[in-house]
């Protein structure tokens, strides 16, 4: 199939849906004439190119030779500083003379079946295993070189076009020529420019235990950057941005998406200048950064993953779920169902032993998890975050028989066993440290910050990544460890190495990731069949980088199901729920002191990889059986869960609602979560339009079978239960304990309808309880509850 035409030097990438068209201009620069919408295909784009073709006030002519043409005016795929583009380049290279102008011009080009390469960076590749219809790849590639005579340098812009999948990927690569050293100041990995039609721009902005907020804005002239300077990719803005119009929604009309794979310092870049051309820039943060080539050395920019959808950004979305799923996430990992987690953080923190553990795992076990984590606190003096990291010999007071002893009764109770480690890491008071205090991130002659009490280690030293490599071999080889959950606690601070010469100082960052990426790279490929999870607090470090070696992510350090349903509601933008983990944690919230419900708190989760993290030694009897049956239907359901196409309903962002569904890819079957934040008075009735079903296949709807504890209903309960409930005095002991044991079932609503109605006309749900009564046919919510909705066909059309 025809993915890339070329004719004179003009090129039509087309996808499924899509068109991008780029042209090499008569001066030898390269415009962009379209991207969006696909249109067909003719000999040439001629009529798509706009110029003034007179002169334009305070623009400056390029050349002599070539009447009325500005850069300034012109849509440009790699934009330079010095000719006459005020606008913010994409390249700035200093050349040995000192001079900061270039000039890249048309030289080649080659077209190719497959991918384009990228040495070190992760990155999307073709996936060969999958050979089902849609998801079979069909990938082919452009690579234009651009030649800068007078500096004697080469960028070549690299394309990759996903047909299927309504992706292109973007990089570009720097090479020196031979005749002098150049220094790099800023390379990103895209630059494209579109016209400027009442766009808004999304982001996804954050903070510890507050991650992937959806801000919305509209764009007006200036420069608008998103990035971050913490060494990682950070909670604040994650690396992805959409470009709307205006009046596009989650169902339609027009937008783009684009997402950089890469988990260190990055930018983010959009401008409008005075010609309403927006800019759009995703790469490297120039800031702090300059990376030096000698004579034909080459740098290679991390790739971004540009999509673009007509159909809103519910489309956009799984247009990046479906790439991520199959050309992201290590292919042992894809599609492949997830286990139900007990993970010992919220449960008991550094304060265990062997003991502790086991009585954990052992009613882990008796719950239906699968697979018993244990986190922080395992290793010699980790008794509380002041201590220890970089040393990681087993605590054999805590574990006497080391992880070897306690994975093996693990395993005999019948769980998997995964362990926390958080290797980037040293502490000062530690073994490592006074051994090699040389190898943490600080300067010579300054007290450095702490973050979590902690230092970073260098990882741009191969002798620090080495000692690193033996360390973690020799863990996950001393047991049976079939998941990892790898942490990275702090941002960066204190910017030196005393490993890179001072001429290197500035290439710190990138450096500091790509050793990141070679140690995990390592590791992940010695020990295929351990799972790994990624988490940096929570969401600093959730980025498509680390996805492309760890297949999923502790989302957030808040369980708190209110607060997650904002922070999943938002990652669902770009992320896909089979990277997502989500657990059910304490009650009432560490991170908040709210209360929620043990359903919500399950509600919530279930719509990720599915895990556990609150004592469950000491929940009630109410709660241990709640808890048996939630486990039952998502294991009934996990691959639907986990791996279903997604669908934003209602925002949580503009409303007091959430709503999302997951639709199996046949379409027969969905899951449907609603979630609430306060209880309203006297609520309206309510309309919700499901999405993704096939209109003639008939649909059963049901409620996922949940339960109340009888003391939200306060002196009510006793309208509705067959004995009498005293709620105050001693006798609210009683009502305790009734409600300790009692399952109190919520309503459960049935509907058989078509998917045209389900989707067009809406499932109506029950009314919500509105102060004048409750029966069997009336749903009380109340403040931060939800409901989970089941569908499955019952007759599909021919
Ligand atoms: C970080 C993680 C938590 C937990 C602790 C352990 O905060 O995000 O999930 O692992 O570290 O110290």
């Amino acid at each position: 199939m025809k993915m890339i035409y070329e004719n004179n030097k003009e090129f039509h990438l087309t996808t499924d849906k899509t068109s991008y068209i780029i042209k090499v201009l008569p001066s030898g620069h390269i415009t962009n004439l379209h991207y969006g919408r696909k249109i067909k295909h003719r000999e040439n784009f001629d009529s798509l190119y706009q110029n003034f073709n007179t002169p334009v006030g305070l623009e400056v002519n390029y050349s002599k030779y070539i009447d009325d043409f500005t850069l300034n005016t012109t849509k440009l795929e790699l934009s330079t500083y010095g000719k006459g583009d005020f606008k913010e380049p994409s390249i700035h290279i200093e050349m040995e003379n000192g001079s900061r102008v270039s000039d890249f011009i048309y030289e080649s080009h080659k077209i190719f079946q497959g991918k384009y390469k990228i040495e070190g960076l992760p990155h999307t590749f073709e996936n060969t295993t999958d050979q089902k219809g849609k998801n079979r790849d069909e990938v082919n590639s452009l690579e234009i070189t651009m030649y800068d005579e007078n500096s004697d340098v080469y960028v070549i812009l690299q394309y990759s076009v996903f047909y299927y999948k309504d992706v292109i990927t973007r990089s570009c690569r720097i090479v020196n020529g031979e005749r002098g050293i150049i220094k790099i100041h800023k390379a990103m990995s895209m630059n494209i420019d579109l016209t400027h039609e009442d766009c808004e721009l999304i982001t996804l902005e954050g903070k510890w235990i507050r991650e992937k907020h959806i801000q919305k804005q509209a764009l007006s002239k200036g420069v608008y950057y998103l990035d971050s300077k913490r060494g990682v990719s950070g909670a604040d803005h994650n690396p992805f941005m959409s470009i709307k119009k205006k009046n596009s929604d989650e169902n339609n009309g027009e937008c783009y998406g684009f997402a950089l794979i890469y988990s260190g310092n990055h930018q983010g870049l959009v401008e409008v200048n005075p010609h309403e051309i927006i800019r759009l820039q995703m790469g490297i943060n120039p800031f702090d950064f300059s990376w030096t080539l000698h004579k034909e050395e080459g740098f290679q920019t991390p790739e971004v993953i540009m999509t673009f959808s007509y159909e809103g950004l519910n489309k956009l979305s799984r247009n990046f779920h479906n790439i991520i799923n199959n050309n992201v996430i290590p292919p042992q990992w894809q599609h492949k169902e997830r286990s139900i987690i007990f993970n010992s953080w919220e449960a008991v923190g550094f304060d265990f032993n062997e003991k502790k553990l086991l009585n954990l795992a052992r009613n882990a076990k008796e719950l239906g998890m699968e697979l018993f984590v244990l986190d922080d606190g395992w290793f010699r003096g980790r008794n509380d975050d002041t201590s220890s990291l970089g040393d990681w010999m087993v605590d054999d007071k805590k574990l006497p028989g080391g992880l070897t002893q306690l994975c093996h009764r693990i395993n005999e109770i019948g769980l998997h066993f995964g362990l926390w480690v958080e290797p980037e890491m040293i502490s000062e008071k530690s073994e490592r440290y006074r051994k090699h205090p040389e190898w943490a991130i600080k300067l010579p002659n300054r007290e450095p910050s702490l973050g979590r009490n902690q230092l970073i280690l260098d990882m741009t030293n191969p002798e620090v990544r080495e000692y690193l490599y033996k360390t973690l071999k020799r863990i996950f080889s001393s047991s049976n460890i079939k998941y990892v959950k790898w942490d990275m606690n702090r941002s960066v601070t204190d910017v030196y190495s005393n490993y890179l010469e001072s001429w290197k100082q500035m290439e710190f960052h990138h450096r500091y990731v790509l050793g990141v990426y070679e140690l995990i790279g390592r590791i992940t490929k010695e020990f295929p069949h351990i799972l790994f999870e990624s988490c940096a607090s929570g969401g600093n470090r959730y980025d498509l980088g680390m996805l492309y070696y760890m297949p999923q992510t502790w989302a957030s350090d808040n369980t708190d199901a209110g607060e997650r349903m904002n922070i999943q509601y938002g990652a669902s933008l770009l992320y896909p729920q089979s990277t997502l983990g989500a657990h059910v944690g304490s009650n009432p919230s560490l991170q908040t002191l709210r209360n929620n419900s043990i359903e919500s708190r399950f509600n919530v989760a279930a719509f990720g990889i599915l895990g556990y993290e609150l004592d469950i030694t000491k929940i009630s009897n109410f709660e241990g059986k709640v808890i048996k049956k939630q486990i039952e239907f998502y294991k009934k359901h996990r691959k639907l869960f986990q791996f279903g196409e997604f669908y934003r309903i209602k925002s949580p962002f503009k409303s007091n609602q959430s709503i999302l569904m997951v639709v199996s890819e046949d379409k027969n079957e969905g899951m449907i979560g609603y979630y609430q934040k306060l209880q309203e008075s006297n609520m309206t009735l309510e309309t919700i339009k499901l999405k993704g079903l096939k209109e003639d296949n008939q649909y059963n709807l049901y409620t996922r079978e949940q339960f109340m504890n009888i003391e939200q209903f306060g002196e009510l309960i006793n309208e509705f239960v067959p004995f009498e409930v005293r709620t105050n005095g001693l006798k609210g002991l009683v009502h305790k304990i009734v409600s300790d044991n009692y399952l109190f079932k919520g309503e459960n609503q049935r509907i058989e309808a078509y998917g045209d109605e389900l989707m067009y006309a809406g499932f109506k749900p029950y009314p919500q309880f509105n102060g004048g009564g409750y029966n069997e046919k009336v749903r009380y919510i109340g403040d931060f509850g939800s409901r989970i909705y089941y569908i499955r066909t019952n007759r599909t059309s021919k």
